[in-house]
């Protein structure tokens, strides 16, 4: 009988136990070192079993601090005891990156509290105030605490009065609009800032009680990934240094335990495409070039031209033997490419600019450092991780990067 192409990977013996272990969506038994966060969460939810309203809240930590993790943990348990307790507290999340409307907040809220015999609010067409109407007798006809959460709500607010009136509406909802419920809003957000673009009216009402989730450190990362490895992945499969080295890059990184996760869930892959043994400290580093690989490449991708000759010109130069290259040799090579792709080229002042955004993006450093008498310089580097061949990235999204990138180029070199 012929061989199938999938019996080998089929047959092969699986580093995974429970992949889902190491996946995003996944809620571990425990969430170390989130304890005083998930205590500031229960002493004001427990107000909803006991029958009153609990305070709103506003949840701020860089991504991957934990903030969904910990607030579904809380609902979890909060909603248990609920039931077991005969009280009605009902939890309704909702993610403002794909629902970024009032309308269709308040519409998913409307058909989340709906029966049998209600009408379906649909995704569009009803005026706002109808579509608030029912989620507020929905709510009133079945006396109990509700708790709003809004996850990722700098989406909405960034959509001008999409947010502010939102918030508005749904924290009026305790200001005698109910009479037997309460309603308890959560937002959550991983910009600090954003309270600052809505009215301050409704910032008064959102955040009585603000809680900041800090980023993870190295060990705190090990802690968490510890637990989901020993479920996740099987006996003795990882070399003693794997959760180390993937702890302490991720806390390189903002702290982030996601990318903590991802880095050990890619490895252990990298592991069994490998050999099928068990998972080394180069595997994390296959694990970790990949992530950089797949951030980075849509975002050269999507570059406009004029940014992706300015990149171009810093890769050249470097090419070429140049660290630490200043504007001006960077502007000399731009004007050469921009002849090459048929575009008028910036002004000088202009270029700069392209230059510090492609630094704040991070595929470049510019330093500026002091030349004494002769004023401030830049010292221009690229920072792509090694073996990432950008100049082919550039040219299969952009033809008019072709000619640019199959010209010669005569540079100077510095004596
Ligand atoms: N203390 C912890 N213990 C175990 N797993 C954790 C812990 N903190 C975070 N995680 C896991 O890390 C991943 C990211 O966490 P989470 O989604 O809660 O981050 P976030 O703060 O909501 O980030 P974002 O702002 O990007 O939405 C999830 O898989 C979560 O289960
Ligand atoms: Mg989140």
């Amino acid at each position: 009988m012929s061989r199938n192409l999938f019996d080998e990977l089929l047959n092969a013996k699986s580093l995974f136990l429970d992949r889902r272990a190491l996946g995003h969506a996944f809620t571990p038994e425990s969430l170390p070192h989130r304890e005083l966060e998930i205590s500031v969460l229960v002493n004001n939810l427990v107000e909803a079993l006991r029958g009153h309203s609990p305070s709103n809240m506003t949840l701020y930590g860089r991504p991957g601090s934990g903030k969904t993790a910990v607030t579904r943990f809380v609902c979890r348990d909060l909603e248990a005891k609920g039931a077991a307790e005969g009280s009605n507290v009902k939890t309704i999340e909702i993610n403002c990156r794909n629902i970024d409307t009032k309308y269709r907040v308040l519409a998913q809220i409307g058909n989340h509290l709906s029966r049998e015999g209600d009408a379906v609010i649909p995704f569009t067409g009803w005026p706002a105030d109808r579509v608030f109407e029912h989620v507020r007798t929905r709510m009133e006809r079945d006396p109990g605490v509700y708790i709003i959460i809004l996850d990722e709500i700098d989406y909405l607010v960034r959509k001008g009065r999409e947010g502010d009136d939102l918030l508005y509406c749904l924290t009026s909802l305790n200001i005698g609009l109910l009479k037997d419920s309460f309603c308890c809003v959560i937002g959550i957000s991983n910009d600090l800032g954003f309270t600052e673009d809505l009215d301050p009216r409704v910032t008064s009402r959102l955040s009585p009680i603000d809680v900041v989730f800090s980023p993870y450190n190295a060990n705190q990362l090990e802690d968490v990934l510890n637990p989901r490895a020993e479920r996740g992945v099987v006996e003795n499969g990882l070399d003693c240094a794997v959760i180390p080295l993937c702890a302490a890059l991720a806390a390189k990184e903002d702290g982030d335990a996601r990318r903590a996760l991802d880095l050990l869930r890619i490895s252990v892959q990298k592991a069994e495409q490998d050999s099928g043994g068990i998972v080394n400290i180069g595997h994390v580093r296959q694990a970790q070039s990949q992530l950089e690989f797949d951030q980075i490449t849509p975002t050269i991708r999507n570059l406009p031209l004029q940014q992706k000759l300015v990149l171009f010109s810093v890769i050249i130069n470097e090419k070429n033997g140049l660290r630490n290259i200043s504007t001006g040799e960077v502007y000399g090579t731009y004007e050469m490419a921009c002849l090459n792709a048929g575009e008028r080229a910036l002004t000088s002042r202009r270029v700069s600019s392209l230059i510090r955004e492609l630094d704040m993006i991070g595929i470049v450093s510019a330093k500026t450092t002091s030349r004494g008498r002769h004023g401030m310089s830049k010292r221009i580097n690229t920072s792509l991780p090694p073996g990432f061949d950008v100049l082919e990235i550039m040219r299969s999204s952009e033809p008019l990067m072709e000619p640019v990138i199959n010209t010669r180029y005569r540079l100077q070199n510095r004596l």
